[in-house]
């Protein structure tokens, strides 16, 4: 069992001018910046696909995300919020893989928005996902005002985030190192 687990951070938005591109690197620097995980970054723009494949189809399209999942213990999903929901490209990439793959691995969904509230609908519409998926939620993150972040100097950004982040994937860590346990006695 690997006590260090390895962390798939995704994107979820493949728009042109996307900002919560800002989010996904300023996550990846903090995950890169520990030697308590290995990490991974995913952008949807490699896995984009444009109707759904299912795992099972086999589709040469789609082995790609089905082996990548097999290696992820743990996954961190930045997400902008599109109409109180996630984009479409991001479902159709979930979708790719099957929920054995995902299930009794921890979750977190970081929320983004060029507003006040961060995300916070689209981190809501993840619960039903995660319950079905039988996956467990660490926690969640918001990052509203995208626009504000995007401009930020690092230490402004630290200044507001970097506990934030860093408390986060401390929990992720936890829950990776008891749903191992339990992955392994299901398997
Ligand atoms: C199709 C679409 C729908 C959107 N719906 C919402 C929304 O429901 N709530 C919200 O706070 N922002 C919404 N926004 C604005 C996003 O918060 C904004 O685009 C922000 O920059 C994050 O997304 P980005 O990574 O695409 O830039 C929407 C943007 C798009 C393109």
């Amino acid at each position: 069992m690997n006590s260090q687990p390895h962390i798939g951070l995704m994107l979820g938005t493949a728009r042109d001018g996307r900002m919560s591109e800002s989010v996904f690197t300023y996550i990846h620097e903090k995950l890169e910046a520990r030697d308590d995980v290995h990490v991974t970054a995913y952008d949807v723009r490699n896995f984009s696909v444009d109707k759904t494949i299912y795992h099972t189809d086999n589709n040469p399209l789609t082995q790609a995300w089905r082996d990548a999942v097999q290696t992820i213990d743990a996954f961190i999903i930045v997400t902008p919020e599109y109409n109180h929901s996630y984009p479409g490209e991001l479902k159709l990439w979930i979708d790719q893989a099957a929920i054995a793959a995902y299930a009794y691995k921890p979750i977190m969904v970081a929320g983004v928005s060029i507003g006040d509230f961060g995300g916070i609908r689209v981190v809501e519409q993840f619960t039903t996902l995660i319950s079905n998926f039988k996956m467990m939620q660490a926690g969640a993150l918001y990052f509203p005002k995208v626009g504000e972040f995007s401009n930020m100097s690092a230490e402004e950004k630290d200044t507001h985030y970097a506990d934030r982040v860093s408390n986060s994937i401390d929990t992720m860590v936890l829950c990776h190192k008891h749903l191992s346990s339990l992955r392994a006695e299901l398997s």
